[in-house]
Order: C-alpha cells, then sequence, then structure tokens
C-alpha cells in the first residue's frame, strides 16, 4: 500500500520520480505528490488522484531539482484529497516526509503536540510523526537523524519513510519497519523505491532496507546504521529482472499480459525443479527440511485473498498426497486469535508480493512461537522471504495488475511440486500416481497456451452478462476454491457482486438467490465429483439460473445443460485448477472492460496490502 520513489544525484529528480511513481501506482492511486529541493527551497506538488493527474497539475512549474521524493498514495488516514497527499510539509515548513505505512499511536502524539501549539492541515498519521520529528530535532537541539531516530523509538506501528531538509541539500533520510523500501545504487547518485521496477532502468545493484533500519543517503554515499545508531555494512544484491518485464508490451493492461503470460511463468516455476525424465523433484528448500515436513504433525497455511485460495488447493494436495493434516489460515485472524502452534508443526506462507501485512505480521508472531516457516513467495528478496527459514520463489515475474493470477498458477505450481515432493518421500504416494502427475505437471503450460489461443468467446460471454448485479461460483473438491477465485475476481475487477460456494452448499442457503437473472457459473471439469456436480447443475437449472460452465474439451453432458460454456484440456484433477482458473480470470477481466472500468486499477484496491 502506497508507494514510495526517491532520488538524489545528477539527474533532473522529477522525470525519474514521476516515472516510478507510475510504476508503483498499483500500490494505490487515491492521490499522489512530489517533494522537490533546489538551492535549498522546498517545493511540494499533490493531487488527488492517479499520477497522470499529478502531471498535469505541475505543467508550466518550475520543477528543477536533483533532489526529491514522490508518494502514490493508498488512503488509511483520512479521506483522498489534495489535503491529505503526501509528501507532507512541517510546521516550520523545512521538512517534506513521505510514508508508507500505519502509525497506531498517532492521536497520542497528536495529542501531546496538539498541546504544544502544533496545527495539523492533514487528516493523516504522517503529518503527525513529521511534526514529532520536527518537534524532537528543535528541543533537543540535535540533527535531523538522531530527531528521527528518537521519534522512532516512541512510534508503534509500521512505516517507510523518505525525509528531505531544506538544510540539508542533497541528502535523503529514510526507515523502515514492516514496510519495503528497495535502495539503487547509481555511479553519483541513489534511487528509493517501495520496489525495484522505479530502480531496474537505471541500476541493477541494489540494497533491501531491512527492519528498524535508517539510510542516511547522499549522491555519493549510502550509509546504513540501526536505530541505536550503529553502522550497519549494506548488503548489495543484483537484481535479476528486466525492464520489459513491468512494460506492458503490447497489451492494453497488465492484467490481460499477465493472463497471457502464464504459460512461460509456469514453465519458469517449473524449470530446472520437475525432472521429468529422472523422476526427481529438484527443490533445495524442502530438500534440506525434508525431516521436518515428513514428521510434521500439521502444515498451517498462512495467506490473504487469491493467495489463500492457492492455500485451499494446497490443503487438497497435502492431505491427498502427503497425508499430512493442514489447516488454511486467513492470515489476519490467525494472528489475533492466539493460535496453538505445537512443537514441529509447519507455516506455510503464501504471498505473491511478499509484502502483505497481514500475513507478515502473522509469521511474526508464529516465529516468535518457534514455528518453522516456509515461504512461497513471488517477489524475490521481500520481506516474507527474508524472514522465512526456508522457500520456494515462485518465478512468476512481477505482477502489476492489482487482480492477481500469473502468481496465483505459478502459486499453485510450487504448491505441486512439494506435495508431490513431500508425499513421495514419506511412502505416502506410489510411483506410478507420482511420476503420471509429473508428467501432467509438466503439460500445463502447453495446455494453459491452448486455452488462451482463442478468448473471443469469453469476451462475447462478459458482454453478455455484464449488467448482472449478482454472480454465483460454484465448484466442489479441487474445483471448490477455483470458485471462490472466479468469485473474487469478478468483484475486484468488474465491481459486480459474486460469491463463491461449495457446489453442494448452495443448497443450504445461497440456492433462495437463483432465479432467471442470476448467472451461476460451474466449475464442472471431469473429476471425481463429476456425477454430482452434474445434479448441481440441474438444481440450478429448475430453477431457472442462467449456467455458465467450464468444462473438460470433449464433455457433452454439462455444455448440454449450459447456456454458456468455456472449455478447457482434461488434467488430473489435482493438477485441474490450474487450467479451470484461466477462463474465469478471462471472464472477469472481459467483463470490467465490457463495462468501461480501470482493470489494472479497480477502485479502493492496492496491489501491495501493507496495513494491517
Ligand atoms: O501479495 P499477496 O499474495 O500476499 O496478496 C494477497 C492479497 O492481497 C491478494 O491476493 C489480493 O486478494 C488480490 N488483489 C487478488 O487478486
Amino acid at each position: 500500500m502506497c508507494g514510495i520513489v526517491g532520488y538524489t544525484g545528477h539527474r533532473e529528480a522529477y522525470p525519474v520520480i514521476i516515472k516510478g511513481l507510475k510504476r508503483l501506482e498499483y500500490r494505490g492511486y487515491d492521490s499522489s505528490g512530489v517533494a522537490l529541493l533546489n538551492n535549498g527551497q522546498l517545493k511540494v506538488f499533490r493531487k488527488k488522484g492517479k499520477v497522470a493527474e499529478l502531471e498535469e497539475s505541475v505543467i508550466g512549474k518550475d520543477l528543477q531539482s536533483h533532489i526529491g521524493i514522490g508518494h502514490t498514495r493508498w488512503a488509511t488516514h483520512g479521506e483522498p484529497s489534495d489535503r491529505n497527499a503526501h509528501p507532507h510539509q512541517s510546521q516550520s515548513g523545512e521538512l517534506a516526509m513521505i510514508h508508507n505505512g500505519i502509525i497506531e499511536n498517532y492521536t497520542q502524539i497528536k495529542q501531546e503536540l496538539l498541546s504544544k501549539g502544533y496545527h495539523f492541515k492533514s487528516d493523516t498519521d504522517t503529518e503527525v510523526l513529521l511534526n514529532f520529528i520536527e518537534d524532537i530535532k528543535k528541543n533537543n537541539d540535535c540533527g535531523l537523524e538522531e530527531a528521527l531516530r528518537i521519534a522512532l523509538k516512541r512510534v508503534v506501528g509500521a512505516y517507510c519513510i523518505l525525509l528531505i531538509s531544506n538544510d540539508d541539500p542533497d541528502t535523503i533520510i529514510a526507515a523502515r519497519k514492516g514496510s519495503p523500501l528497495v535502495i539503487g545504487i547509481g555511479k553519483g547518485e541513489h534511487f528509493l523505491a517501495s520496489d525495484a521496477s522505479p530502480i531496474i532502468e537505471y541500476t541493477k545493484e541494489v540494497v533491501y532496507v531491512n527492519d528498524y533500519e535508517i539510510a542516511i543517503v547522499r549522491p555519493d554515499e549510502l550509509i546504513l546504521k540501526n536505530l541505536g545508531n550503529e553502522k550497519q555494512t549494506p548488503f548489495i544484491t543484483k537484481l535479476d529482472m528486466e525492464l520489459a518485464a513491468i512494460e506492458k508490451g503490447g497489451y492494453d493492461h497488465f492484467m490481460l499480459k499477465e493472463i497471457h503470460e502464464q504459460p512461460e511463468a509456469i514453465f519458469d516455476c517449473l524449470r530446472g525443479r520437475l525432472l521429468t525424465q529422472t523422476g526427481q523433484i529438484k527443490m533445495a528448500g524442502i530438500e534440506n527440511n525434508l525431516d521436518a515436513f515428513i514428521n510434521a504433525p500439521r502444515i498451517i497455511i498462512v495467506a490473504c485473498g487469491t493467495s489463500w485460495h492457492a492455500g485451499l488447493i494446497a490443503e487438497y494436495l497435502i492431505e491427498e498426497l502427503c497425508r499430512i493434516p493442514v489447516e488454511v489460515e486467513y492470515a489476519s485472524e490467525f494472528r489475533y486469535r492466539n493460535p496453538v502452534i505445537h512443537k514441529g508443526d509447519v507455516i506455510i506462507a503464501i504471498s505473491q508480493s511478499g509484502e502483505t501485512a497481514d500475513t507478515l505480521v502473522a509469521l511474526e508472531s508464529a516465529k516468535e512461537k518457534g514455528a518453522f516457516i516456509f515461504g512461497v513467495v513471488n517477489a524475490v528478496g521481500s520481506s516474507i522471504a527474508r524472514l522465512s527459514h526456508a522457500g520456494a520463489y515462485t518465478h512468476s515475474g512481477p505482477e502489476i495488475g492489482v487482480a492477481s493470477t500469473k502468481a496465483f498458477t505459478g502459486q499453485l505450481a510450487v504448491l505441486t511440486m512439494m506435495a508431490l515432493k513431500i508425499g513421495y518421500a514419506k511412502g505416502a504416494i506410489k510411483q506410478p500416481r507420482y511420476l503420471q502427475l509429473m508428467q501432467d505437471l509438466e503439460a500445463v503450460p502447453e495446455k494453459v497456451r491452448e486455452i488462451l489461443q482463442d478468448t473471443s468467446h469469453i469476451q462475447r460471454m462478459a458482454a453478455k452478462y455484464k449488467d448482472a448485479t449478482d454472480f454465483l461460483f460454484l465448484g466442489r473438491g479441487y474445483n471448490f476454491p477455483v470458485a471462490l477465485e472466479g468469485a473474487l475476481k469478478l468483484k475486484e475487477i468488474s465491481y459486480i457482486h459474486a460469491e463463491g460456494y461449495p457446489a453442494a452448499e448452495m443448497k443450504h442457503g445461497p440456492i433462495a438467490l437463483v432465479d432467471e437473472k442470476l448467472p451461476v457459473v460451474f466449475v464442472a471439469t471431469k473429476d471425481s465429483y463429476y456425477q454430482k456436480i452434474v445434479s448441481n447443475v440441474q438444481e440450478i437449472r429448475a430453477r431457472k439460473g442462467k449456467v455458465i460452465a467450464v468444462a473438460t474439451a470433449g464433455d457433452m453432458v454439462i455444455p448440454g445443460m449450459s447456456d454458456d460454456v468455456m472449455f478447457v484440456p482434461d488434467a488430473d484433477e489435482a493438477i485441474a485448477p490450474m487450467l479451470s482458473v484461466i477462463p474465469l480470470q478471462l471472464l472477469s477481466y472481459y467483463t470490467g472492460l465490457a463495462k468501461g472500468l480501470d482493470v489494472d486499477k479497480p477502485r479502493n484496491l492496492a496491489k501491495s496490502v501493507t496495513v494491517e
């Protein structure tokens, strides 16, 4: 949530910052702003709405500067507006600051400042923190860095902040706890950002700042310190990412591009790991901890949103193939209900961004209780990846569209390999099925490519159903989480109310919603529940609901009972979700498009939810 960018060096800062903010817009787009420093003069420009609106509002303004900070906001404290937009300026006007995170004890600090005569121009926690820093600086007669350090010791919550001051013409001071910060190292210049996407164009050498670290960043110097004022050695990492991966590459939207990237993304995920010829699955994170998995009395999967749906599918996979009990938890609930964690329990955290605050905080507390944490993460070097004891990256490449698509199928590919590897090592799965599933998994990229070859019928269906006010998505077994995912995608992108349900559970309540206006999407591929789901389709038809089906190619029965069908190639039921979800991603994309909505930046959402 919220994207931040900073630059100090020999280039003009404004274009670097604006371009960076556009790349980070997936993190929030309620408002944006920049603060530029030139000859000791601080200039701040802020605007409600997307970055393009900020750009328009500064046409003709003097933007000359070689140092600056910029922010794109996902509102937490205070409505989206010009006055709540970042950067904020301190009361004296000397400091400007941007912030990603939430200061939980800001009301208390604000009261203290109000009693000292401070006034606030915004409703944000950020302005409170900024004036708190300024107040400490004044009262302690110390430098900005020291004031920041003192302030942060009082702060409860999460933050990544960038600060500039008009009496320090080329320095950005940054600090993080809980919200990400990457610093790009150039020649005589430094770039700061929430992730590497604004940086990749200029340098591939980056430093991931750790929690409780302060960075003092000048064109030729990067100093890292902890809150105890001790210098830390910056650990330089080389980015393994190309600029093309974060651009639209000829597609109208990132979401469509990412849907179409799935054959390659899944292939990349399997490459070098799934060795069908020798019957081996190579995953160092699992190999090095095989005993922990095999002997685990229980596996707990912790995730949010789409990643949680991948976790539900993993529950089916692991219980079937490894015979280990699995619980799947919403990270936000897991953290706060004081869960029982037994010795030996393994926690699998699933996250595309690796920065989701609910998941991160849940893991921190589980780690404190001694749990072994295994991360299934897409973003390399992200907070969850670093917090995990071991893990497996999904290698799906950067996912920019707010709706998660290729990250989901990447997660399923990793989780399937994990279940196969552990199950086989444990002896819970016999060799013929193990080898068969390996082959089925290897065939997935090609089958996804087949589904994506012609999507025009899905586009027509989207136009037909776009005015529906509600949708029901139903599935059984492995396809139940796919139904949940289909409903989530449609809600996010088209703003149509949609519910996902186990197909059989539907008759215990939601069936009351069914009438001739309700489209009901059945994820009804050929699996062990097939006959049962045929009956469920009949139950909907008997009540005049519109039936849309995801069916297996060659099936004659389900299509004969449906108003519209989207076919997917045949596959083992454990593998099928990677295929059956693709038409549902496309249905939501085309529905949003037909409704004229911004599918890459749906209202109220952000890609990376870094607040609890
Ligand atoms: O980055 P994460 O996988 O941890 O994100 C979890 C959810 O916020 C995310 O999946 C969200 O539900 C997506 N917008 C779904 O498309």
